[in-house]
């Protein structure tokens, strides 16, 4: 196995709704699964969703260490930051602009992760300022690009993959999902949406195609319940192409050039 010392991966989408937090969770508990130490940053200051999606329970607050340092909330073996943490439901915090960069710059730096291999950033939908500062200031080993295979999301996915590469940060391969239906009758896959659109786009931009992972109901219903389906079901289908997509993953990282793959120091 391939290590790193603490790499950063964002995974992105130019369009929202596309299923980047469900990937993530899914994602990070694989690579954990196959040995690596894992950190995951919600980086969606707005709509945190990671708390839920790890079952990580309404009231719990994250330890703090000398007044200015976070400790992360440990699920699934996943070292984990989220504004969810830090708000309740009762007082959401209203961010602008600058505020929300600063905020998830403190969440990112202030958290006392220990010795990561990867740090994997759910990120918010779009392409605007919160992307940018992220690439900016964490020094992004390289972004993963979450697309549906719809015409409209593929789109929004060449905005992202543009932005990434505006700002030097390789785009480490595309996930392409609710590629297909997985029938929970007879568990048959049916292509809903057609069957090209991630290929084609990877294609068009020489970039490998980390893996293609079906709508599946069990993803969501596990996703809502708060476990994530890799670890309630870690042999069937859906849990192979997750696992598929972290091999991928960790492949398209290890033949970055160091240049482009620098080693993130943050506060310990
Ligand atoms: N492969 C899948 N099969 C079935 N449902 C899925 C799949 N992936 C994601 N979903 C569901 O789609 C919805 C949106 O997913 P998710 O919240 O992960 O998207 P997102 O891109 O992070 O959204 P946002 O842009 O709002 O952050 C959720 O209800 C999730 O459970
Ligand atoms: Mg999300
Ligand atoms: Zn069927």
């Amino acid at each position: 196995m391939v290590s790193f010392s603490r790499q950063v991966v964002a995974v992105a989408s130019g369009k929202g709704g596309v299923g980047k937090s469900t990937v993530t969770t899914n994602l990070a508990v694989a690579l954990s699964q196959q040995g690596l130490a894992v950190g995951l940053l919600d980086a969606d200051i707005y709509g945190p969703s990671q708390q839920h999606m790890l079952g990580v329970a309404d009231n719990t607050t994250p330890d703090q260490q000398d007044g200015e340092f976070l400790l992360p909330i440990e699920a699934y073996g996943l070292k984990t930051m989220s504004m969810g943490y830090l708000t309740t439901a009762e007082t959401p915090m209203v961010w602008r602009g600058p505020m929300a960069s600063s905020a998830l710059s403190q969440l990112l730096e202030k958290t006392l992760w220990g010795d990561l291999d990867l740090l994997l950033v759910d990120m918010p939908p779009g392409t605007g300022d919160i992307q940018l500062t992220l690439s900016q200031r964490a020094t992004l080993s390289g972004a993963v690009i979450v697309t549906t295979p719809q015409d409209i999301a593929l789109l929004d996915a060449r905005k992202g993959i543009e932005m990434f590469q505006k700002v030097d940060v390789p785009v480490l391969g595309l996930i392409e999902n609710m590629a297909s239906h997985i029938c929970p009758a007879c568990g048959h896959s049916e292509p809903l949406f057609g069957e090209a659109g991630g290929e084609n786009l990877a294609a068009q931009y020489a970039l490998p195609l980390l893996a293609q992972i079906p709508l599946s109901r069990a993803i969501r219903e596990q996703s809502d319940q708060g476990c994530p389906i890799v670890v309630s079901d870690p042999e069937g289908k859906e849990a192979q192409h997750y696992q598929q997509a972290a091999s991928a993953l960790m492949a398209s990282l290890a033949q970055q050039k160091p240049a482009s793959g620098p080693v993130i120091s943050m506060s310990d």
